[in-house]
């Protein structure tokens, strides 16, 4: 095998999604500590900032001038070069969480044993869901009591649309948590929680068979119903089926507890095992194969920087195939350009480091000096190919903003235009109106203050900004349909956006059912792919 073959087969690029608290910044901290990259597990940042007011927030994101709501962690195990993506959440959910996304090869899924699939979780599935990329599960928390089992289970697939394989399966939780009974291997690995932020000591595995000494570990009761729930499991579970797990149709499930770091060594290694290099990507000139000799990427997510003396931007980018060497000159396939990639950054935890080589797989930002979109390619020349686009996602909350003084209009224009261009926000115009007033569509609040903010310090706008009542966004899938020919509910807003596509915006999803009844032939889309 060559060296770049070698290289990009050892990498592993992933996501992990979760509702807010359910554990994904505890797990991620785990994680770096099987890499050797802390010593003491509770040094990944995003947990101290996520605890921070939106002030607070703001001044963070400037004194570090870009990566608060965007970093890779890069480490080594066994053998895999391993990048997390951090998906933003708490107040700083935004489309880029979306985006992350469309750069990762698979998801973990971590929920929390006594919440169970939460709001944030689904929507976060449904991106992964859509482009069909594996999802795994750790059920989280299992040292506090739990909900039952089988009930999680079910509900990760009724609510999800996912068939799910446990991998392992607990005993008890709460103060009974004794820990959990490995499938494949047949023994109880016992729950300690003595190795808190460290990576010393065993956990101890009894085969489930030697009956003395399985009994003596968890107990008798205990036993006896962990042997009739494997039995229930095997008859009524799924089998684990790598093919259907690549193909997003089923999710290996784990349970354990990531602050007291049982069960995500047993986590990672099944995971690893079961999760998949990074994957072929399809584009106009069909699918690259990510062991290609020629360097590709893609833009799926522009930072601006904060720091106004600078309005320069960082565009971050997906190694697709190749391999990427500093100073390299690459052609931008959108702006029809060769361009030479400056100050080409990784991102470890808190630290920002020049790549001096990067592999399919891996992240890096570049120095953008605005001339990358959302979604742009970067090839090799003589390639000239384009990835498929990254689709826009739906916008929840919704404002109709104005600038306080009139005479600024150039100003407030200019500057909404380019925050909507690096895809922070989406912005509408109301059908019959220009640009005086323009509905501004965001996937997470906290956007609406960081638009005000970046007017104020960058274009010295002062802007008003009134919230509406919309939740949901639905272009209409014939672009040549005529808004004033639609008969929806006296609370629906006809609307187009950038690209001039006509959309729909609604109060409850009643008023899109009854929309869809008033106008016969009428094809509504969730978001839109390009
Ligand atoms: P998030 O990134 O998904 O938002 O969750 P995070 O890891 O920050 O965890 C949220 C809270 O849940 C934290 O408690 C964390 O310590 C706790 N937690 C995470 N995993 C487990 C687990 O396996 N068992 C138990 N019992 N708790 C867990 P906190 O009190 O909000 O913060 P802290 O004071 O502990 O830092």
């Amino acid at each position: 095998m060559s060296d770049l073959a070698k290289q990009i087969n050892k990498r592993r690029t992933f996501a992990i999604i979760s509702h807010p608290d359910a554990g994904k910044t505890t797990l991620t901290e785990k994680f770096l500590l099987y890499g050797g990259q802390i010593n003491l597990a509770g040094s990944v940042k995003g947990k101290a900032t996520a605890r921070h007011a939106v002030s607070d927030w703001m001044d963070i994101e400037k004194e570090r001038g870009i990566s608060v709501t965007s970093s890779v962690m890069q480490f080594e195990y066994d053998g895999f070069c391993i990048n997390i993506l951090d998906t933003p959440g708490h107040q700083d959910f935004s489309e880029d969480t979306y985006r992350t996304l469309m750069a990762a090869d698979s998801a973990v899924m971590v929920i929390d044993g006594a919440k169970g699939v939460e709001p944030q979780t689904r929507k976060l599935f449904k991106v992964c869901g859509r482009r069909g990329i594996p999802v795994f599960t750790f059920i989280n928390k299992m040292d506090r009591d739990a909900r039952d089992t089988f009930e999680l289970v079910d509900e990760i697939e009724k609510e999800l649309g996912i068939a799910t394989c446990p991998i392992n399966w607990p005993i008890g939780s709460g103060k009974d948590f004794k820990g959990v009974y490995d499938r494949t291997t047949k023994e109880i690995v016992e729950f300690a929680d003595t190795f808190k932020g460290t990576k010393e000591g065993t956990e101890t595995r009894i085969k489930l068979d030697d009956e003395a000494a399985s009994t003596a570990a968890i107990g008798e009761d205990a036993r006896e119903l962990l042997l009739s729930e494997i039995e229930l499991l095997d008859g009524a579970s799924e089998a684990f089926d790598q093919e259907k797990v690549n193909k997003g149709k089923l999710s290996p499930v784990f349970f354990g507890s990531a602050l007291t770091n049982f069960g995500v060594e047993i986590f990672l290694e099944y995971f690893l095992k079961m999760t998949i290099p990074p994957l072929a990507r399809v584009s106009n000139e069909g699918v690259i194969d990510p062991i290609d000799k020629n360097f590709s990427a893609f833009v799926f997510k522009i930072q601006a920087n904060m720091n106004k003396a600078h309005r320069d931007r960082i565009a971050f980018m997906r190694i697709c195939s190749g391999k990427f060497e500093g100073g390299m000159d690459v052609y931008h396939v959108q702006g029809a350009k060769q361009v030479r990639l400056l100050q080409p950054q990784q991102m470890m935890a808190d630290d920002r480091h020049v790549v001096k080589e990067a592999y399919a797989g891996d992240i890096i930002g570049v120095f953008d000096p605005g001339i990358y979109s959302i979604g742009d390619t970067i090839c090799t020349p003589p390639d000239k190919f384009a990835y498929a686009g990254i689709p826009t996602f739906a916008p929840e909350h919704f404002a109709r903003v104005r600038q306080v003084d009139t005479m600024k209009r150039k100003q407030f224009v200019k500057g909404i235009e380019q925050i909507a261009q690096e895809g922070a926000i989406q912005i509408f115009q109301e059908s019959n109106y220009g640009m005086e007033e323009i509905i501004v569509g965001v996937v997470g609040v906290l956007q609406f203050e960081v638009l005000e903010y970046r007017l104020k310090s960058e274009y010295n706008v002062d802007i008003i900004l009134e919230k509406l009542p919309y939740e949901f966004i639905r272009w209409i899938k014939d672009t040549n349909t005529d808004l004033d020919t639609i008969n929806g509910t006296s609370d629906m807003k006809k609307v187009r956006d950038l690209k001039g596509r006509p959309l729909l915006l609604f109060v409850n999803s009643w008023s899109i059912g009854m929309t869809l009844d008033r106008n016969e032939g009428l094809e509504l889309e969730e978001y839109s792919e390009n």
